[in-house]
């Protein structure tokens, strides 16, 4: 029951984690838009303090809205906030990172060949990345360097860069792409916490007490709310990267997803003066350029999967000092899976191995076990449509063979 319980319960942490994502990208979206799109006023709502405003139609009705410069001279009787949007994302997302990458470190975050961690290493190296890469950022931006934008791009850029180049070189290529998304979320997400909103609510309080608005917590708040902006588009990216092997199973897996990172944030960079009337398309031209380029010359260049072919002769020694049940349930994975799942592939539709999961080695097998009993022999949905004609018998046999290992 286990194997399947733990896939719902992933399934629907994964759901909320979606769901929670959608709705803060999406007022992020909204509300930079709103911001751009504000028009001068006429002279009487000026006059009220109204900086800008816009009018909308949408679900069957106009909407008028107005930012006011400062704050309204009385507090209304009902505000919004939008920040369990950002809160709950990254909280099902921490959830999510324990749920699958944590406690199934051995399978998923793990990968021998890259470097041999046991599962508190791996998971450590992971927490600390995270919380490292946050407290760095954290530092610069309250440190002089942040008086010199330009220097602290560069600098956000290289440090960026080297987290990428890092966790490629301890995790899986898996587990490396889902810590920069997690770093990236911890950090749009901290950012809302501990000055965005820390910012709003002095802004309130100040509005409420009849005092005058110090505009510097709102400025700070706006500089984090443009850094989140740019990320939204990379941390996106990396959400679904983990459907990717050619991606993340690649030899230089980091520089693509640095490739990609920025790439997508210049595409942002494209629509953030859009909105503000100012139309650029040589920037979206040149990042779809970009991304093609990046295809095309990933794809020819080949993954690291066929790179790491030749590894493959060395440990077909030591399969020799494989137990019986060891080399029986070889045989049966060798037969029906490492079409699929090899180092070197030869199905005609997939020519990475799906899932990251290679199954060469009896060292690979070791590391997968329980999700080859999961998806062989419980939810029986692998081999992929049954390609390979797996009987019964071999999946019945495949399920004792592990489980006794
Ligand atoms: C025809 C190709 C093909 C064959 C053969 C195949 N698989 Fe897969 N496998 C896939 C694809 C595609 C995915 C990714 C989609 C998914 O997870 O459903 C995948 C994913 C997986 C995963 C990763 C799932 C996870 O939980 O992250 C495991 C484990 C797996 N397969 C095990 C096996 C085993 C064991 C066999 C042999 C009994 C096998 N597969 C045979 C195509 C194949």
């Amino acid at each position: 029951m286990w194997p399947q319980l733990y896939e719902w319960l992933a399934l629907f942490i994964k759901w909320f984690h979606v769901i929670a994502g959608i709705a803060w990208i999406g007022a992020s979206f909204y509300f930079v838009w709103l911001d751009n799109n504000l028009r001068t006023p006429p002279e009487w709502k000026l006059k009220k303090g109204i900086k800008g405003d816009l009018w909308a139609v949408h679900g069957g009705g106009f909407y008028e809205v107005a930012k006011y410069q400062v704050g309204p001279e009385k507090m209304p009787e009902h505000l919004h906030w939008f920040k369990w949007e950002a809160y709950s994302t990254w909280l099902s997302g921490t959830l999510l990172l324990f749920w699958i990458y944590y406690l199934r470190a051995e399978a998923y975050l793990i990968d021998p060949q890259v470097m041999m961690l046991s599962a508190g290493q791996a998971v450590s190296i992971g927490i600390g990345g995270i919380a490292g890469a946050w407290l760095l950022y954290e530092g610069l931006l309250r440190s002089p360097i942040a008086e010199k934008p330009l220097l602290l791009s560069v600098i956000l850029v290289v440090l960026g860069a080297l987290f990428c180049y890092g966790f490629s070189q301890v995790f899986s290529g898996r587990g490396a792409f889902i810590h920069m998304g997690a770093l990236i979320g911890t950090i749009m997400v901290a950012n809302v916490w501990v000055k965005i909103i820390p910012g709003q609510r002095k802004m309130v309080a100040q509005v409420s007490a009849g005092e005058a608005v110090d505009p510097a917590p709102g400025l700070e708040a706006k500089r984090r709310s443009v850094h989140n902006n740019y990320l939204t588009l990379p941390v996106i990216f990396l959400m679904i990267s983990n459907h990717y092997p050619m991606i993340y199973q690649h030899h230089y897996s980091w520089l693509i997803l640095c490739a990609l990172i920025g790439l997508s944030a210049w595409i942002r960079h494209f629509f953030n003066l859009k909105h503000q009337g100012i139309d650029k398309p040589s920037i979206i031209v040149s990042g779809a350029i970009g991304l093609l380029l990046l295809a095309i010359f990933v794809s020819w260049t080949g993954s690291r999967s066929q790179l790491n072919a030749a590894s493959t002769a060395s440990s077909t020694v030591k399969q020799n000092a494989l137990t019986s049940a060891q080399q029986q349930a070889s045989a049966i994975i060798q037969q029906r899976c490492s079409s699929c799942h090899s180092r070197t592939p030869n199905d005609d539709m997939f020519t990475t191995a799906p899932g990251g999961v290679m199954l060469d080695h009896w060292q690979d097998i070791d590391r997968w076990k329980e999700r080859i009993i999961a998806r062989a022999t419980v939810s029986k949905d692998m081999p992929f449509l049954n390609k390979t004609q797996m009987t019964e018998q071999q999946r019945q046999q495949l399920q004792q063979l592990l489980s006794a290992e």
